[in-house]
């Protein structure tokens, strides 16, 4: 854990330059519109250790799978996100001399993310090994507006004495992804040209081809004036302008770098050029004040409809606006062929490629701060990829439409090459049905089901009722080899989870199907054609929800997360010492199976899902008895516990999880925030504040909220949507108050008390109520 991130409302501060820290700086202070990210690195040079890293959303390479046995079955190649064209480089040269920060005495550092008006801000002063001394200034920002551009201003003042300058903006497309399995490259040059001042280069991916053209305008000023560059270089991955500037001390050299990246999935391939010069003299025509201002206003707008607001705790606030910052700078919901990759553009680790984070963590988030329709569009990017998922599920040997929907996936095919997770980490099946109950339930846009819904529940139904295995020994059906959400146990048998998750899918598909018969009988014919769906298959469904086995222990009242889990040496975690932790890096992989170590919430899992099935004192005994067993080393798991730690009452703990889930990253709290931004378990920070100390559940169709007030809080407040309705809840010590900001009048529930709210009014629930 790392705590040099300065602490304030609306801003993440590092002040003073560290090397050590620098990659994990590159992470934190990503920028990024849904359409492309950038690490923070630096527009100068720097020969420390760094992963320059720009990505283009959908371009991705195929790259060969490296396995050390291959198993039948096992994908090909592993989908990544590429790192693509290095947009931002400005090479400086002082007095000959190149600046970089890795060989000159750097002070009064500072980089600031600003996350209120999204962007990026850095300065410094540096004494360069001959002597000279110069001050740099620089922001930069994605635009949220024009999601195709970025903006650069970059100044630099000698401080001392005047300096020879040498400033040379450019685009390098030469660039690998540190991750290649092979070392290999993954681009080739296919255009480039200078003129005046703008510059461009197209690249295309191998085997892929997607196309990337990336274009810059620059305007480099001294004192006011337009300086024209000395020598233009187009090579064929590499364009540039040098401008040389004689600059007296204190006089600030201002450089102006506007860019663009196109890629071939949203124009032709043909026009790609043309569109991208468009775009340049459409955001060099704003100039970077008025993209600038622009993104203000536009990121003014998202705060305003998604902000959470802590009162009495900057580090918590801080932490809650970086998470929805991330967030927001990840996945707009504008495109059903994006999705949200567990790094998001912030690092190359997972590939960029889809988990079943999206459903399980990501949607709660999206359904409740944005539109319906983005939600929705992560549901249709699955239902996109049913085909394959069925293809998936026949090279496993199932058949009739079974869909085993992947682990990893960019376009529906399977990436994840360990057998102990591509084949039997089949749970995310289960959380791919529930994101569409939990759309349903939320919007209440059953139509959904018919038009989508319905035939990807088939397609997972008819996995599970062939999954599992008739055990004449038990006389119910079992499930054998699976790895549960928690990973540090493989090929178990009877994980309750899968178990669980699985009977519920086959209820849910047998509901859905009677919804959409009732809804629709045309569609339904239609859909039961269209899937050659036979009337007995719903007998056989039934036969297995009837008949799952759920492994438990009565003598504990728990559910067991898999058969003999209890057989294992029973030490909590309490009790390790401190050493040998986190395990994943300290243990051998076959010591950690055989513990009784829990990587992430799995029953409890379960029961966040499923909670309305279950009494507080059996979710209770389990919290009891799996959270001292579970060592937290996935991002994905505090927020898992810190809602349930809620519910049942235990504010403290409950607190205590939303800590680690919301500074996971900017105090590196699992040491590997270098790698990339934990974006996916970013959501279930926010629904920890929501869902957690909120209480906020839909039931029935209705909103229900169990606030309490973590007792380091003054207040805190924050909005909902709701089927069409906006909500502002505010929760402080006194009274929960919620202000409809809509136009009709909507009944939430408090506690379990009823509070009709008209348009335009506020209720409050007084807190003392709650106690008594
Ligand atoms: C977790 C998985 C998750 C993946 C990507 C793993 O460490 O165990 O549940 O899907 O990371 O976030």
């Amino acid at each position: 854990m790392k705590q040099y991130i300065h602490q304030d409302a609306w801003n993440i501060i590092e002040e003073g330059f560290e090397p050590h820290l620098h990659k994990i700086s590159e992470s934190i202070f990503s920028i990024g519109n849904g359409r492309m990210g950038q690490r923070a690195c630096f527009e100068e040079a720097y020969s420390g250790e760094s992963l320059q890293g720009s990505y283009v959303a959908g371009v991705y390479y195929p790259d060969k799978t490296r396995v050390g046995w291959w198993k039948n079955g096992y994908p090909e190649y592993f989908a990544k996100v590429l790192n693509a064209a290095n947009w931002i480089g400005i090479h400086v040269k002082i007095n000959g001399e190149v600046l970089d920060l890795a060989t000159c005495k750097v002070e009064n550092f500072r980089r600031v993310l600003n996350m209120r008006e999204g962007y990026l801000e850095r300065s410094f002063e540096a004494t360069l090994q001959h002597g000279q001394r110069v001050r740099i200034h620089a922001q930069r920002f994605c635009s949220i507006v024009d999601d195709e551009a970025g903006a650069i201003c970059y100044r630099i003042t000698p401080l001392g004495q005047a300096a020879r300058l040498e400033i040379t903006p450019y685009l390098n497309g030469d660039i690998r992804n540190q991750d290649a399995n092979y070392d290999e490259k993954f681009w080739e040059p296919i255009a480039h040209d200078v003129q005046g001042s703008e510059a461009y280069i197209t690249m295309e991916t191998r085997k892929t081809a997607f196309q990337v053209t990336t274009g810059m305008a620059y305007t480099v000023l001294q004192d006011g004036k337009v300086l024209a560059p000395q020598t233009t270089t187009s090579e064929a991955t590499y364009v540039a302008a040098t401008f040389q500037v004689q600059a007296p001390a204190g006089q600030e050299i201002v450089v102006y770098k506007m860019a663009a990246n196109l890629s071939s999935e949203n124009h032709p391939k043909d026009q790609l050029m043309a569109h991208c010069k468009a775009v340049i003299a459409r955001v060099a025509q704003k100039g970077f004040d008025g993209l600038k201002q622009e993104q203000a206003s536009a990121w003014a707008k998202k705060w305003e409809e998604n902000d959470i607001i802590i009162e009495g705790d900057v580090s918590a606030q801080q932490a809650i606006r970086f998470n929805i910052f991330q967030l927001n700078q990840t996945y707009t919901g504008e495109d059903a062929r994006l999705n949200i990759g567990p790094k998001g553009f912030t690092g190359e680790k997972y590939g960029g490629s889809t988990y079943w984070d999206t459903e399980a963590y990501c949607i709660p988030f999206y359904l409740a701060t944005a539109a319906p329709s983005v939600a929705r569009n992560l549901l249709v990017y699955r239902y996109r990829h049913l085909q394959k998922a069925i293809e998936n599920a026949a090279k496993l040997g199932f058949k009739d439409g079974a869909a085993l929907y992947p682990m990893v996936t960019m376009n529906g095919e399977e990436c994840h090459n360990e057998w102990e997770i591509t084949f039997e980490e089949i749970h995310r099946n289960g959380a791919i049905a529930f994101a569409i109950y939990n759309y349903v339930r939320y919007t209440g846009d059953a139509a959904y089901l018919e038009e989508y819904g319905l035939e990807v529940l088939i397609g997972i139904a008819r996995f599970w009722a062939q999954r599992v295995s008739w055990s004449s020994d038990k006389k119910q059906y079992v499930m054998l080899g699976v790895t549960g959400p928690n990973e540090y146990e493989n090929n178990v048998n009877n994980n309750w989870y899968t178990n669980t998750m699985a009977t519920w899918c086959l209820e849910y598909a047998l509901q859905s199907l009677q919804t959409v018969q009732k809804a629709n009988a045309t569609r339904y014919q239609e859909l039961l054609h269209a899937t050659h769906f036979k009337p007995e298959e719903t007998t056989q469904w039934q036969h297995v929800i009837d008949n799952m086995y759920y492994p438990a222990s009565k003598e504990l009242g728990i559910f067991l997360q898999q058969d003999g889990y209890l057989d294992k040496e029973q030490i909590l975690v309490k009790d390790l010492p401190a050493s040998a932790r986190p395990l994943n890096q300290k243990w051998s992989w076959d010591r950690i199976l055989r513990s009784c170590y829990i990587k992430q919430a799995d029953v409890l899992q379960g029961l966040y899902f499923l909670e309305e099935r279950y009494d507080i004192d059996t979710i209770r005994r389990n919290y009891d008895f799996y959270e001292p067993r579970t060592v937290h080393e996935s991002s994905l798991s505090p927020c898992v516990h810190a809602i349930v730690a809620a519910k049942l009452g235990d504010e403290q703990r409950a607190y205590e999880f939303y800590l680690r889930t919301a500074r996971l990253d900017l105090d590196d709290y699992n040491n590997d925030t270098e790698d990339g931004l934990h974006i996916t378990s970013m959501a279930g920070t926010w629904m920890s504040v929501v869902e957690g100390f909120a209480g906020m559940r839909v039931r029935n169709g209705q909103l229900h909220f169990a606030p309490f007030l973590p007792a380091k809080w003054k207040a805190f407040a924050f909005k909902i949507r709701f089927r069409g309705a906006i909500l502002q809840v505010h929760i402080d010590q006194r009274q929960v108050q919620i202000t409809n900001i809509s136009v009709r009048t909507i009944t939430v529930y408090v506690h379990g008390t009823a509070l009709a709210i008209a348009a335009g009014t506020t209720e409050g629930f007084s807190q003392e109520l709650i106690k008594a």
